[in-house]
């Protein structure tokens, strides 16, 4: 009994051993399907994507393809970038104007743009035995002078190094929140406005330059690849290339000397060589040479402008202002781009309203008294007195802004003037009164 039982159990045993080591190939199976399943997938994880994924919606053939497109959303990206698609926005600042450079700071903080200091030149640092000959003395006040010269010091780093196109702004600039995308819209109207006017390089007197017209004028050759000898090319000189979007130069700026994007006034010479488009963020109401203007913005071909609050340069119209007033120095800044304009020596175009523009302050809150509305002509100032008019401290209050654009610069148009809404981006609940002196608690 016991032996059978013994044998019975041994056979049970085996059965049961047999069937662990069975177990054991199957884990052993398991375990190297999983992985091999495991490997499958993930050679083929990019093909079997599609089929467990709900299927993408069919491409838009128009809109991926186009690499014209692609070059448009490059190029308006890169104008609408921290220096408005330009090298560098320089800022001009006289040394006491910290006022100026600290609505400069607010500004580019809440607007997204990136200024570099570049100092004005000073009253004191003007010496007449450093001034341009003029055919008109006594003309320019000693405040003309610097205002100028700290103009030409850019406009001779620019020469001097080739600079790419630099955005100049003088400290008094104001521009709308918005800023970078209206600049990143304003391009792609601007190429096209280009295209429009069958638009050529400006000539590049530039050393070596490829759009120098003396250059240009003699004969070209080429190298022949096959006998590699020099024959007379007769596609050259060269045609000049199509207009292009392009990132790395988004406003095209071989095109033209000068870009005002802050001029205040402008005379009417060649404005009808302009194109008018639509921009949401222009206030309606303008007034474009008996024209009225919806939520639209002008570009033109200047006429000449007042006001050099900000404009852009490229190193040809450094080289040619440069120039004009190192022979001759008869006008302000100002005054000076404006006749090289109406003499078209110098190729020029505005925007209409200009996306930046001039501020002041507003009326009665002690800063005209302080002869804070402009630096030109300089002197000595003195403080508001005691008994200055203060009616404007209420509006203040209720508006939370000290400052305005120049009231007689009809063009300007803002939606939102950054210096007017920087308080709300700032102190979005703050209530300016509310950290006022309290006369009745004394605190
Ligand atoms: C594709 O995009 C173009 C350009 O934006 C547009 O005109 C067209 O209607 C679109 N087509 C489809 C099928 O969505
Ligand atoms: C903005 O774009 C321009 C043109 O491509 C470029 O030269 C400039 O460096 C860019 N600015 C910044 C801050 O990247
Ligand atoms: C072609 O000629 C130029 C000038 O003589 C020479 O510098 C160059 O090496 C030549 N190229 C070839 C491929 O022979
Ligand atoms: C300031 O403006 C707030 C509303 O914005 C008003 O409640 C308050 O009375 C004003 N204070 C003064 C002193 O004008």
């Amino acid at each position: 009994m016991y032996e059978i039982e013994q044998e019975r159990s041994s056979w049970l045993g085996s059965v049961l051993a047999r069937w662990r080591s069975y177990r054991q190939i199957h884990r052993i199976l398991l375990i190297f399907s999983v992985v091999f399943t495991i490997f499958v997938l993930d050679r083929y994880r990019i093909e079997l994507a599609g089929t467990f994924t709900v299927p993408e919606p069919p491409i838009n053939e128009t809109l991926t393809v186009d690499p014209f497109l692609d070059q448009r959303d490059d190029s308006m990206a890169q104008a609408g970038n921290s220096t408005l698609g330009f090298h560098a926005i320089y800022y001009i600042n006289m040394k006491a104007r910290y006022d100026r450079e600290d609505a400069m700071a607010l500004q580019s903080y809440i607007s997204g743009v990136d200024l570099t200091d570049y100092p004005a030149v000073e009253a004191d640092q003007i010496d007449p035995v450093g001034m341009p000959p003029t055919h008109r003395p006594m003309m320019l006040k000693v405040g003309e002078k610097g205002c100028w010269r700290a103009h030409a010091n850019i406009w001779s780093e620019m020469v001097r190094k080739k600079l790419p196109p630099v955005l100049i702004m003088e400290s008094d600039a104001t521009w709308d929140i918005n800023v970078r995308p209206i600049m990143s819209d304003l391009n792609k109207h601007f190429v096209e406005f280009l295209k429009n006017i069958n638009s050529t390089p400006v000539h590049d007197p530039s050393y070596g330059s490829k759009y120098n017209k003396h250059n240009a004028a003699k004969a070209h050759f080429r190298r022949d690849e096959f006998t590699n000898m020099t024959i007379p090319d007769e596609d050259l000189p060269p045609s000049p290339p199509p207009i292009e979007y392009r990132s790395d130069d988004p406003w095209l700026s071989e095109h033209w000397d000068l870009f005002s994007l802050g001029q205040c006034f402008e005379h009417p010479q060649d404005k009808d060589i302009n194109l008018i488009y639509h921009d949401p963020r222009v206030p309606a109401g303008k007034d474009y040479w008996g024209e009225k203007l919806g939520n639209q913005r002008v570009i033109r071909r200047s006429g000449g402008i007042t006001c050099t609050t900000a404009y852009a340069i490229s190193h040809t119209g450094a080289a040619k202002l440069l120039l004009r007033s190192a022979l001759d120095l008869d006008n302000p800044v100002d005054l000076l781009i404006r006749r090289l304009t109406l003499s078209r020596d110098l190729v020029a175009y505005s925007v209409m309203p200009p996306p930046i523009a001039q501020w002041e302050y507003r009326g009665d809150v002690g800063m005209g008294e302080r002869g804070a509305q402009s630096d030109i002509n300089g002197g000595k100032h003195k403080d508001t007195p005691e008994d200055a008019v203060m009616d404007g401290w209420p509006v203040v209050n209720n508006t939370n802004s000290v400052w305005e654009t120049k009231r007689h610069h009809a063009d300007v148009a803002f939606d939102k003037m950054a210096l007017a809404v920087a308080w709300d981006e700032i102190l979005p609940d703050g209530v300016l009164a509310n950290s006022w002196w309290d006369p009745n608690t004394r605190d």
